[in-house]
């Protein structure tokens, strides 16, 4: 009975051992050695603004490869508040998403590929023809030592002015393009009633998003670019000019600011209490396809003060982490996302343009029609707020003396913390 029993058992082991055998067998042919394992995509779209995008490119790469199977791992949090965390501790713990949205620039090739995280993409890229398809200073911007490492599907933009068309019609506002234009039109609006600017600055990046607009707009393209290679000090005295023009700025705010994030914030614009906000070109995703607001009817753009001709760009990108199970089902997804059709589809929701040079223009509205084209003509500069211009660990440092600033004013202080951390550049 109990040789059996054991001779059972071995029998068993060994059907185990063939099937697991067999099954690596049909999965080694296209280099997934986990059939089973779930396509995750990583991000932070999700809900009001966010998800639209992102929900069309999963279901057309569905209908493309319905044998994959998707999972959307999305954290809530704008510009990737929560998500960054619990994708570090999934990188650290080895427990790699089988890929996520990261930024072009320094949050990519400063972080995780210096790390020895990411696969590189030559071969993907060689494959599908994309060296002359993507920008050459995007392609730079996803590259280091030679390699690429992730493929864009965007560019937003971040230097913009969102207004109310209404609000400005009925107080007679100029749409203004220098701080001096910009701060008339503020004092008349608050004058009026109307608050005229709208912040949402319970996550802390939307503030430095509007520091760091007035950044470029006090120092242009050149020097704001030396902040971040060292070249130019935070003490210098152009930063602090930009320091006391953005505490300015932030007497024409909204009170309950530190509740709202930039939804909220968006929707003081939508519904006329506010005049105008700084945000990024996802916001005009939001205003469309959540608020039902029509372009240039409802609400019209500008650049934020004395930046036309400089695309401040934020490019939201996914690459290959090392050590995933189903390597062959991420390069499906990415081709997907890299592809022409791809880009069309995710882009006129999102409010961003397609990274592609060679997308369907007529598959967008007029502000992208229009920010295609600027996109080609300006001087291109890296969002420090989404993690482009510089490593993560400055930014988060500079995010802390942003909120400090915001509530204290204290522009010796806060340029006192932005020199301290500077030395996160180095
Ligand atoms: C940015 C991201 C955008 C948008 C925004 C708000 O960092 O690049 O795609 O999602 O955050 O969350």
């Amino acid at each position: 009975m109990k040789v059996k029993k054991l001779k059972f058992i071995s029998l068993l082991l060994v059907l185990a051992m063939v099937l697991a055998a067999c099954n690596s067998d049909s999965s080694s042919g296209d280099g997934n050695s986990d059939k089973d394992a779930k396509l995750d995509i990583f991000s932070w779209w999700t809900g009001a603004g966010e998800e639209d995008g992102l929900n069309a490119l999963i279901e057309l790469f569905k209908e493309k490869h319905p044998d994959v199977e998707v999972e959307n791992a999305a954290v809530a949090g704008g510009a990737g508040t929560n998500a960054k965390a619990v994708l570090a501790s999934r990188m650290q713990g080895d427990d790699p998403p089988a890929t996520f949205q990261v930024h072009g620039g320094a949050e990519l090739n400063e972080g995780w590929v210096a790390a020895g995280k990411m696969e590189p993409l030559n071969d993907l890229y060689e494959e599908e023809g994309w060296e002359d398809k993507f920008p050459k200073d995007l392609i730079d911007m996803v590259s280091k030592d030679g390699n690429i490492y992730s493929v864009p599907v965007n560019i937003h933009r971040g230097n913009v002015i969102w207004y109310n068309t209404k609000v400005f019609e009925e107080n007679g506002i100029e749409v203004p393009t220098t701080f001096d234009e910009w701060f008339a039109a503020a004092d008349k609006l608050k004058e009026a009633g109307v608050t005229p600017l709208a912040l949402g600055d319970k996550e802390p990046w939307t503030a430095t998003q509007v520091f760091e607009t007035t950044l470029l707009g006090t120092l242009g393209t050149e020097d704001y670019n030396k902040l971040f290679t060292g070249e130019l000090s935070f003490t210098d005295a152009k930063v602090k000019e930009a320091a006391e023009t953005f505490k300015k700025m932030l007497s024409y705010i909204n009170e309950d600011h530190s509740s709202r994030n930039w939804q909220d914030a968006s929707q003081l614009v939508a519904e006329g209490e506010a005049a105008m906000n700084v945000m990024g070109d996802w916001a005009k995703g939001y205003f469309v396809n959540d608020l039902n607001l029509k372009v240039k009817e409802d609400f019209g753009w500008t650049e934020t003060p004395e930046t036309e001709g400089e695309f401040m760009v934020i490019t939201d990108t996914f690459g290959l982490p090392k050590g995933v199970s189903n390597p062959d089902d991420v390069k499906k997804f990415l081709s997907v996302l890299g592809s022409v059709e791809g880009q069309d589809v995710f882009n006129p929701l999102k409010g961003s343009i397609p990274a592609r040079t060679d997308a369907d223009v007529s598959k967008y509205d007029a502000y992208g029609k229009e920010t295609i084209e600027e996109f080609k003509q300006a001087s291109l500069v890296p969002s420090l707020a989404h993690g482009s211009a510089a490593p993560e660990g400055f930014l988060t440092k500079v995010n802390q003396a942003v909120n400090i600033f915001v509530t204290q004013k204290d522009v010796d202080q806060f340029i006192d913390s932005l020199d301290q951390a500077s030395s996160e550049l180095k």
